[in-house]
């Protein structure tokens, strides 16, 4: 009678374990059949001290070999559970160790850069030295020194960083030509493309710090011919075509007479849009001869020596050249613009 319940106990456990769908389950037939307090088989050896001796060890050897039978295959049942668990997250979280890595990813110049590397090598193969000045400044070189003393207006037009101790943030790049002044002898040519930097409020053509490329030749016998044929060199390499063009008085303290040279402008071709504020003209580029009191300042005889100057604003290029739109995506560091050139 008991060895057959017994049986029955383990017949109707090996099957859940069979069926069983998850560890839980499984966990569950253990619990109920093998445990140690009120599991099914606890429940009836504790019915064998009623047994006779021989009894017990045969009943003892029946219920040993119906809890081992369990047991053997809870454990064989827990490790496919396992096998398949580990399958799955191999499955999932599966790496191909042998695709080849895709190695450092190459960089590649700013535009601005770009622009100004082929302005450099321009004006290099046309004589010109290239000289670097100092971002901060003293008022001297950024102000004084072109013919723009303290009390003059026009210190208005270009709107200061001031810093301590009476320096500056240079607010262009003509400071280099006093400093290139004062350093190369005469006949000189040479131009300064950098950093500068205006204190004013920032829109889709306005940033506080771009960047320009100064220029200056003197020489004896400068006039506006020779200006006007290094201007054209330089706007048909940047731009590799005919450019339309404008000459406007413009003024700037020191040169006399000073121009505006104007470009029509390439994103619209003329109706007008938000680069060219609408006019269709985009002002490209300040000019001028260099006015007599500069060249004196700077220890050189006007009635010696003349020569021109012009500050290019090489972002705006930038700009026209690319289609830019907005100025401030320049220096605003998206890589997924910057890539784009
Ligand atoms: N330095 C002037 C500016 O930034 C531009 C300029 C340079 C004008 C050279 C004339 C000659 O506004």
């Amino acid at each position: 009678m008991l060895d057959e319940s017994i049986q029955e106990l383990a017949a109707g456990a090996l099957q859940r374990i069979a069926m069983a769908g998850t560890a839980e389950e499984l966990e569950a037939v253990r619990v109920e059949v093998l445990g140690r307090k009120g599991g099914a088989l606890a429940e009836i050896s504790k019915g064998m001290g009623k047994l006779s001796p021989d009894e017990r060890k045969r009943i003892g050897a029946v219920l040993n070999q119906a809890k081992q039978e369990i047991e053997t295959a809870l454990d064989a049942r827990k490790a496919t559970f396992e096998a398949v668990a580990l399958a799955a997250k191999l499955d999932s979280e599966w790496l191909d160790l042998t695709v080849p890595a895709p190695g450092p990813r190459r960089g590649h110049l700013h535009p601005i850069t770009r622009i100004q590397r082929e302005l450099e090598d321009l004006f290099v193969s046309l004589g010109f030295a290239v000289l670097d000045g100092p971002e901060v400044e003293d008022e001297y070189h950024n102000f004084d020194a072109l013919n723009i003393p303290a009390d003059h207006p026009a210190r208005d037009m270009q709107d200061t960083f001031w810093l301590s101790g009476g320096n500056l943030l240079r607010t262009h790049t003509s400071p280099v030509q006093v400093r290139g002044m004062e350093r190369l002898k005469l006949p000189l040519r040479m131009i300064a493309p950098g950093r500068v930097f205006r204190n004013e409020s920032v829109d889709a053509s306005h940033e506080h710090t771009f960047y320009q490329l100064e220029g200056m030749m003197i020489d004896r016998n400068v006039s506006v011919a020779h200006l006007l044929y290094f201007m054209k060199t330089l706007l048909t390499a940047v731009f590799q075509r005919d450019v339309t063009v404008r000459l406007r008085p413009g003024y700037f303290p020191f040169v006399e007479p000073g121009f505006e040279l104007d470009i029509q402008c390439l994103i619209c071709g003329g109706p007008g849009c938000p680069v060219c504020k609408q006019s269709g003209w985009v002002e490209l580029l300040p000019c001028g001869l260099v006015n007599p009191h500069v060249l004196r300042q700077s220890g050189i005889d006007p009635d010696e020596f003349g020569g021109f100057a012009f500050g290019l604003g090489l972002t705006r290029l930038v700009m026209m050249r690319y289609s830019i739109d907005d100025i401030r995506q320049l220096q605003g560091g998206d890589l997924r613009f910057l890539e784009q050139f």
